[in-house]
């Protein structure tokens, strides 16, 4: 999907793909990954997500990157928290509230490269059709340390049954985009209790959860 169809999604206020609750496979999955307080973890396509309050409480450093500024400021506005603002270099505008910083801008803009220790991708590589993926797969792998993770949340169903977003993206297509630069676990594959009443027609629907790990520079 173009930006464009992300910001008429924001200024006409559908927004379905926002949980009220902190995403229960984040807090199932995300504490064995072992995170220290002070460490990084980005949030790509963070929109309003509560989950990035959820990884401030483990002491992490929180960095999410959105396209909408209606999304950056409902997230502060509706978490009653007030941010710090400044406009950045190439065309980002930043909202920081103690450890938790949001970029408003185009995330294909990024250009930091080993910073992260983690990445937390939930209805974010998703979001993307195909023809986008492998250059969001390259910013994802470029920003995070060796050795950093990604935990990584999709939706796997008969794409001829239903248009995207959310696009379906199978293990195959994981292996292909990810293999080169990770290691790559799948955690968990489910049907999911609640997912809105579009997917309810689909015969197959599943949430898998996938443990990325960058691999480090050879020796
Ligand atoms: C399906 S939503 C998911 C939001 C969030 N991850 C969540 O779990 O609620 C996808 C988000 O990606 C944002 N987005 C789409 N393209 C983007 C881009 N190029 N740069 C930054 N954000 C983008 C959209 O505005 C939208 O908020």
């Amino acid at each position: 999907m173009d930006a464009q169809f992300w910001i008429n999604a924001w200024n006409e206020g559908r927004t379905n793909f926002h949980q009220q609750n902190y995403h229960e496979k984040l807090l199932q999955f995300f504490p064995p990954l072992r995170p220290h307080k002070g460490q990084s973890v980005l949030v790509p396509l963070c929109g309003k997500s509560k989950d990035m309050l959820w990884l401030s409480t483990l002491g992490l450093k929180v960095k999410g990157v959105e396209l909408h500024q209606t999304a950056v400021d409902a997230f502060f506005s509706e978490n009653k928290l007030q941010p710090e603002e400044k406009s950045l270099h190439g065309n980002f505008k930043r909202s920081k509230f103690l450890d938790i910083t949001v970029d408003c801008g185009d995330f294909f803009k990024l250009s930091e490269t080993s910073v992260f220790d983690f990445v937390y991708d939930r209805a974010s590589l998703v979001a993307l059709p195909l023809s986008m993926r492998k250059n969001y797969v390259q910013i994802i792998s470029q920003a995070l340390k060796p050795g950093g993770k990604c935990l990584l949340i999709v939706y796997d169903y008969d794409q001829s049954k239903m248009d995207g977003p959310p696009f379906s993206i199978d293990e195959k297509e994981i292996q292909s985009l990810y293999a080169h630069d990770f290691s790559i676990t799948l955690l968990d594959s489910q049907q999911p209790d609640r997912e809105g009443i579009r997917f309810s027609a689909l015969e197959s629907f599943k949430q898998s959860v996938y443990l990325l790990e960058k691999k480090g520079p050879l020796v």
